[in-house]
């Protein structure tokens, strides 16, 4: 039977985005190429069953099916502290590189965000943004949680990583889905245009009454690499969209590159993190 989880952890997939898009920073004082090269000979193999299994199932109907049951939120209510607890639950002994679990990832992002005195919202966004892995919490398989995200229902982009893999899904034989633009009209707006679906698509819906559009932007497609890095989708964009990108552009540095060795503890930073979540967000959140 197929293995369905083939990543030791969630983080196994950011990981390997660090080496497809390397800190200029650390490239410069040529420590990255050490510090991944055991991690790369570990990973490569479930790195690229995770996205054969995410390439050939995330479907046009998969995508809508999935919507149709996590947007109606009907699945659980609780405060977004008990979300991160259980974000800390997903750490697995196994991954070779576990120095970090999800909440110490999500301080790390925030606090860069805080640091460099960008908005307090921002600063939120930077908190919550991997909060949609909660996912898992219902069972959910890894692919369909996160992995790069993609357009469906029109051509994939031969600049989305692995893009052989896209020939095991029912969509490519398709004769709508298949065409560069398929169901969506040229420059129609990424508000119209369905994302293979993940843990942005989930919390960017979870947090849409709550955010700045500029912050929905961050958290729906922050794992759209092949827009924000490669500019692979400018044909279903429109002018607004092209402006809310720079925004995600901002964001995507802190995501991948804030690892702070010298990060405050959380009984320090809980009064600030309590005070901003009270400001921006109500006391239970629908999952
Ligand atoms: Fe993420
Ligand atoms: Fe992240």
């Amino acid at each position: 039977m197929e293995n369905n989880q083939p990543l030791a952890s969630l983080d196994e997939w950011e990981k390997d985005i660090l080496e497809r898009y390397p800190d200029p920073e650390t490239i410069a004082t040529n420590k990255a190429t050490e510090a991944f090269r055991d991690y790369k000979a570990e990973a490569r193999d479930t790195v690229k069953e995770f996205y054969r299994l995410n390439h050939q199932y995330q479907s046009y109907d998969f995508v809508l099916d999935k919507k149709a049951d996590f947007l109606q939120f009907n699945k659980k209510e609780m405060p977004i502290w008990n979300a991160f607890d259980f974000l800390n639950e997903l750490v697995d002994d196994s991954d070779p590189d576990t120095d970090l679990d999800q909440m110490q990832h999500l301080l790390q992002t925030s606090e860069a965000i805080r640091n460099d005195g960008h908005p307090d919202w921002m600063v939120l966004v930077g908190l919550i943004h991997d909060m949609g892995k909660v996912l898992c919490l219902f069972g959910e398989p890894q692919w369909a949680v996160v992995g790069d995200t993609f357009p469906v229902g029109c051509a994939w982009s031969d600049k989305i990583v692995f893009p052989e893999f896209f020939s095991d899904n029912p969509d490519f034989e398709n004769d709508i889905y298949s065409q560069k633009y398929g169901v969506y009209a040229p420059n129609c707006g990424l508000r119209n245009v369905h994302m293979s679906w993940g843990h942005d698509e989930y919390v960017y819906h979870m947090m849409k009454d709550y955010l700045p559009e500029e912050g929905l932007y961050m958290l729906r497609y922050h794992s759209f690499y092949a827009q924000h890095r490669e500019g692979a989708y400018d044909h279903l964009m429109d002018e607004h969209d092209h402006k809310m990108f720079k925004w995600v552009k901002l964001f995507n540095p802190y995501d991948l590159y804030s690892k702070n060795p010298n990060q405050k503890s959380w009984e320090e930073l809980q009064p600030y993190y309590t005070a901003l979540v009270k400001e921006y967000l109500p006391e239970t959140l629908k999952f």
